[in-house]
């Protein structure tokens, strides 16, 4: 049920495959005969180093894919020089995440009916030293993914013999997980109000999304962090000039991963008209359907200044923890390396729409 809650999208997942089969609709300009030696991907998201622009999506329930899987990803990331975003719905807390990273990451937060828990838990981000803010506005309502539905992931939770079933039949998962010593759902058991356990969570949960968050909501939680914020979940140019008319410091396009509005655009498919509406006034950043170095790369052709992977890094990390998460980033740092040299460049940074090829479309 966790590999199908991260490998699944909402209704008829039309949206998340686009999301992936859009990429490949971009073609790249091959060149020749240039100087390739000493090649750099390091670039800045929101003004700090990384060493190339590819951050970890926010994911909820990263600790069930592996025990103490938001730690793990937090290290992964910090060792390979890339911010990691921790969701607000993660097994580890910002505390536990903190206590075992030494750089800053980012927090990314829902914004909660229990405004007085949205502002403890920015209180709790800044005391750990995250070093961004991603305020997500495009969940106020959960869209909905059968797979989930299926598997009695809702709230509440239905637990079934195939449950039962299904972890017997994965002893290795059972094992690992009795070995985690976080809590579960750390940010938000036992620090909201009413929230003792499992089973008054889930029932939080459902009732908290607030369906009436607005722009003013957007300025006051900016107010009240008071450091980089990024706005995600972006997908019409309108709503991206009033996020740069917000002062914030990014907007991630993104459609969730194709998790919330079924029949919406790839997000690669809109990166231009919204980049276009922008202009300079804030950093553009992209996620969604990222599989490979090619697709990081035409992104940023086409205007992004940094990109996120959701999926990739939970598949390494449900299959190989740490190791898996350095690996499905490794892969993704060699594609990036490799393309950039054959489209001609030496530095990252100089990645533009030069670099696409507009070939004619072939008539049968
Ligand atoms: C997500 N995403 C997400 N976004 C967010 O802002 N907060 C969250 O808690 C979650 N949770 C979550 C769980 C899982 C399992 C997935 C796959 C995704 C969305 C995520 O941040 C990002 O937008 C997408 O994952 C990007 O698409 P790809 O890279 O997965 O195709």
């Amino acid at each position: 049920m966790f590999f199908d809650y991260a490998d699944s999208g909402a209704w008829t997942e039309g949206t998340y495959k686009a999301n992936e089969a859009d990429f490949a609709a971009i073609k790249l300009r091959q060149r020749v005969l240039v100087d390739m030696t000493n090649r750099s991907l390091q670039s800045t998201m929101i003004g700090e180093t990384v060493s190339m622009p590819v951050a970890l999506a926010p994911t909820g329930l990263t600790g069930m894919q592996h025990a103490d899987g938001e730690i793990l990803a937090a290290q992964a990331a910090e060792a390979f020089g890339v911010p990691f975003t921790l969701s607000t719905m993660s097994i580890c807390s910002i505390e536990d995440v903190a206590a075992h990273t030494t750089k800053p990451f980012w927090f990314q937060l829902y914004v909660m009916k229990d405004r007085t828990f949205v502002a403890s838990l920015i209180s709790r981000a800044k005391a750990a030293g995250c070093s961004a803010l991603v305020l997500t506005l495009d969940l106020q309502i959960l869209g909905q993914r059968h797979k989930d539905i299926r598997n009695g992931l809702s709230a509440p939770p239905k637990f079934t013999p195939k449950h039962v079933w299904q972890v017997a039949t994965r002893p290795f998962w059972a094992w690992e997980m009795t070995q985690t010593k976080r809590h579960s759902f750390g940010n938000i058991v036992g620090h909201a109000k009413g929230v003792g356990d499992l089973s008054s969570l889930s029932s939080w949960t459902a009732e908290q999304f607030d369906p009436r968050l607005s722009w003013s909501d957007v300025a006051w939680i900016k107010e009240q962090w008071g450091g980089k914020l990024i706005l995600k979940g972006i997908m019409d140019p309108e709503d991206a000039r009033r996020a740069a008319d917000t002062g914030a410091d990014a907007i991630i396009v993104s459609n969730h991963g194709g998790r919330q509005l079924d029949g919406a655009p790839s997000s690669i498919s809109v990166l231009p008209e919204i980049v276009q509406a922008v202009g300079d006034s804030i950093e553009v950043h992209l996620d969604g359907g990222i599989r490979s170095g090619q697709d990081v790369m035409k992104a940023l052709c086409l205007g992004a200044k940094g990109t996120y992977i959701g999926r990739p890094f939970l598949y390494g990390l449900g299959a190989y923890g740490k190791r898996g998460v350095t690996m499905a980033l490794d892969i993704i740092r060699k594609e990036l390396d490799i393309t950039m040299a054959l489209c001609g460049k030496r530095d990252i940074r100089e990645a533009g729409p030069d670099l696409l090829h507009h070939r004619l479309p072939v008539v049968e």
